[in-house]
């Protein structure tokens, strides 16, 4: 295995989250686990360290930039300084533009941008100080093409993209790399649920429209994630991975 590495990985318990965190601490990592569910967090954490990862379950709503501090503190006194951040927890929920509030707008900002912003911060001394980081955001395909009903969603991705870059370059005398990940249709219970209150088209319809006729699965992307965090990617910095089956080119 390669070195080991502190890895955080926010919205741990569910979809694609899950499938990063269960990628990194399988390759032996110490794995700190994020999330706001509290149930689902104790459930998937405590099936990784049965199979004898080493896990740190902590309830943290990223939009809190208090709770966040306060975790990291933990992570650091328990599993050490922290050198990989994936920024993955996000929420989506489709609503008109002509009759979004400024709260439910401002909601999607606070969590998936401002979230992000959080995420990231806290973790950019130890990388600092190790000469060594690795930042993957996860962002979206409604940033590049754009999503009905999703103007909030498109524009904090796209906000998203824009930190990942201005970060990459930011960062990149320190040895740290940010790169982004803006998936098309994965296979999560977030998907899921737009699919069963009819807010996107049921996902077999979806799938005829990617040329790799099939909604990538949370591994796709962890897959992806642990590749960018590799020792292997030093040379990748400020780039949109495009792992969507070929839907966005
Ligand atoms: N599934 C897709 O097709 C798709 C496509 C493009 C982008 N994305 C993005 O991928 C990421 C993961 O999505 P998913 O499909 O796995 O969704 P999911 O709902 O299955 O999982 C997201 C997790 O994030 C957690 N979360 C939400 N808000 C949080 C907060 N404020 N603080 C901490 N945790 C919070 C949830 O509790 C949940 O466990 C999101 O950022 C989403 O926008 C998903």
């Amino acid at each position: 295995m390669a070195k080991e590495r502190v890895v955080i990985v926010t919205g741990a318990a569910s979809g694609m989250g899950l499938g990063i965190a269960q990628r990194f601490a399988a390759a032996g990592h110490p794995v700190a686990m994020l999330d706001m569910q509290e149930g689902a967090l104790a459930r998937e954490s405590a099936a990784l360290k049965d199979a004898g990862a080493n896990i740190l379950a902590l309830k943290v709503d990223v939009a809190d930039r208090a709770q966040v501090d306060a975790a990291y503190a933990g992570i650091r006194k328990t599993l050490g300084p922290i050198s990989i951040v994936i920024a993955n927890a996000g929420i989506s929920a489709a609503q008109d533009f002509l009759t979004m509030s400024v709260e439910t707008w401002q909601r999607m900002i606070d969590v998936n941008l401002t979230g992000v912003f959080h995420t990231i911060q806290p973790a950019v001394p130890d990388m600092v100080e190790q000469k060594w980081g690795r930042i993957v955001t996860i962002s979206s395909n409604a940033a590049q093409i754009g999503a009905s009903d999703r103007a909030h969603y498109s524009a904090a991705k796209g906000g998203v993209i824009g930190l990942t870059k201005g970060l990459a370059r930011e960062l990149a005398r320190h040895g740290i790399t940010v790169n982004t990940i803006p998936p098309s249709l994965v296979d999560t219970p977030l998907a899921r649920r737009g699919e069963a209150t009819g807010e996107v088209p049921p996902l077999d319809v979806i799938s005829q429209m990617i040329p790799i006729s099939r909604p990538g699965t949370p591994d796709d992307i962890a897959a992806a994630c642990e590749f960018l965090c590799s020792d292997g990617a030093s040379y990748i910095t400020g780039q949109q991975i495009n792992v969507n089956g070929g839907m966005y080119m």
